[in-house]
């Protein structure tokens, strides 16, 4: 049985539980000994549950091991014991096992409660999240110094009316163009990024998805600087350290703002680079309710030669995960959120799921037939590469299967992310009643609270971190921590077999234990969120905090800054 299944099941016998005991009380005296006792056996069943559950993950069922589930069995025996005797005793004993009926339902409700309302670990954020992060580096000192040759670009953040390929208007913010101009540079190269903003008047910023920039420049309203608002300029200085798919947006208001289209692709090309063959940088998103892959809403057809090279760069800038496929030609999946996997093999049907927020890269070897890139869901958009401008469109057909990367290519030592653990952290993600904003919500909370409340995880320059993360929802939820990749240890419990996973964007599924390696090699606060921005504005972020770095900047109440 899959986890999931068990966190519904647990759900479900907690509920039945309470129904059968109340029922009981309802019809009580001896003749509601029979339901009792059948409450007792789901109470039995929820037992078995909740231990396997805690088999899985601790944190998935702590509250439940210790206190729901023998609360519920005590007050259960309990009650029938006084029911058993009331069925000797008569009329005089019948009020007694009324009582304790009520009490065998109540402790089943308390249970519930305690699970859906308290959550894990057993109250909200640990202690309240401190903006000032006393210390002597401001986040405003951590940038790049405006010295030696840059390679620049201007990026205008604006209202535009975009049409699309098919002919269809819609109404965008963009840096220029929908998705923003993909910005290319060279490892070693210095970039230099004027943002300026004609007339987004929730103001922008631009963070650099994946990029291990310095802090100061990581562009998040709020923590790294003041949002830029219509008339402003910010300029942005960094070096391309790491060749690879990264991706660009705004964050500011960032889920209203990147639906609307504040978004582009940022490729790293290697120093050494072969130009030969075709290199497509492939967003895709949705704007209102039309997909666009690339920037186009239909089918793009490419002419290929046969024996070509062929690199696709996925982005997936979306809230959800999506499926992509490949028809017509066997690929490798060569890199994964901007870092190459190690000895990548042939992938044939199956489907590749891209987390939001996560890039994957195909390479194959164009073969004589066409071949077509779908994406699942969206029929209308898509890309055809083919000999000729005439050849027959293939087929758009998405496997079943899912191209699963903790068992692919082949392992290798990851020295930068081995040794003792200096700092061990646990994140949990339940979905619970909270106040986000001032007004009550089901919030999406980590380890009990919404951003900021948080207890943020506190590293010192150096340190290897380990850090836990336990989904007890059932929504999955793209994990993104910025400035620096994780290596993924193991995930339920089972490492991977092939390839190291460097990831900034880790997809943890309802259920699902992780478990990665981080190096804090970045000083800075860092923003660690979930890329699902709905959940991200209901609470589902925190900070990775360095020892001794302060942030001037401030968001929420009073604050024109609003990162998510
Ligand atoms: Cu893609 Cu906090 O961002
Ligand atoms: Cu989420």
């Amino acid at each position: 049985m899959t986890t999931v299944a068990l966190l519904g099941l647990d759900l479900i016998l907690g509920l039945l539980a309470l129904a059968l005991w109340a029922y009981a009380a309802v019809r009580a005296g001896a003749s509601g000994l029979p339901w009792a006792l059948a409450g007792l056996l789901v109470l039995l069943a929820r037992l078995v549950t909740v231990l396997v559950l805690a088999g899985r993950g601790w944190e998935l069922a702590a509250e439940r091991v210790t206190v729901g589930v023998p609360l519920g069995l005590l007050a259960a025996a309990a009650a029938i014991g006084l029911l058993v005797r009331a069925r000797r005793r008569g009329p005089t004993g019948s009020t007694a096992a009324r009582m304790a009926l009520w009490s065998a339902a109540a402790a089943s409700a308390v249970s519930l409660l305690l699970t859906g309302v308290v959550g894990y670990p057993g109250g909200p954020g640990a202690a309240a999240h401190d903006h000032s992060h006393p210390g002597r580096v401001s986040v405003a000192d951590l940038r790049t110094a405006a010295v030696g040759p840059a390679k620049k670009f201007k990026l205008t953040a604006q209202t535009q009316a975009v049409t699309l390929p098919s002919g269809r208007v819609v109404d965008a913010w963009t840096f220029g163009s929908l998705p923003g101009p993909t910005l290319t540079a060279q490892v070693g190269q210095t970039l230099e990024i004027t943002l300026r903003n004609r007339d987004i008047t929730t103001g922008v910023t631009l963070h650099w998805h994946g990029l291990s920039v310095p802090n100061g420049e990581d562009g998040v309203a709020g923590v790294t600087q003041d949002a830029v608002f219509p008339g402003e300029t910010f300029v942005y200085r960094f070096r391309a350290e790491q060749p690879g798919t990264f991706w660009y947006h705004t964050h500011q208001h960032a889920r209203e703002a990147i639906a609307r289209g504040l978004y582009g692709a940022l490729v790293v090309q290697p120093a050494t680079r072969s130009t030969a063959g075709v290199d497509l940088v492939l967003p895709f998103h949705t704007i209102g309710k039309i997909p666009i892959l690339g920037d186009s809403d239909q089918v793009q057809r490419d002419v290929v030669a046969a024996g070509t090279p062929v690199r696709l760069r996925l982005v997936n800038t979306e809230q959800q995960p999506r499926r992509f496929a490949l028809n017509g030609a066997a690929f490798r999946v060569v890199a994964l959120d901007g870092v190459d996997l190690n000895g990548p093999t042939e992938v044939s049907d199956q489907a590749i799921r891209v987390p939001a927020g996560g890039r994957y890269d195909l390479a194959f070897t164009m073969p004589a037939n066409p071949v077509r890139l779908s994406v699942e869901g969206a029929r209308q958009a898509g890309l055809v590469l083919a000999g000729s401008a005439d050849a027959p469109e293939p087929e758009a057909k998405v496997a079943k299967a899912t191209f699963d990367p903790t068992r692919y290519g082949s392992p290798q030592p990851v020295p930068d992310m081995t040794g003792k653990f200096d700092v061990s952290s646990t994140i949990v993600l339940d979905r619970l009643p909270r106040v986000v904003n001032g007004r009550p919500a089901l919030a999406q909370t980590v380890n009990g609270g919404v951003y900021p409340d948080i207890t943020p995880i506190m590293v010192a320059e150096g340190d290897l971190v380990r850090i836990r993360v336990v989904n007890r929802s059932f929504e999955t939820h793209p994990m993104h921590p910025h400035g620096h990749h994780i290596l993924v240890l193991s995930v339920n419990g089972r490492a991977p077999t092939g390839s190291p996973l460097l990831l900034d964007t880790f997809d943890v599924q309802p259920g699902e234990v992780w478990e990665v390696a981080l190096r804090a090699d970045n000083p800075g606060i860092w923003m660690n969120h979930c890329h699902n921005l709905e959940h991200a504005t209901s609470g589902m972020m925190f900070h990775l905090a360095y020892a001794g770095v302060s942030t001037p900047f401030t968001h929420g109440p009073g604050s024109p800054n609003v990162p998510e």
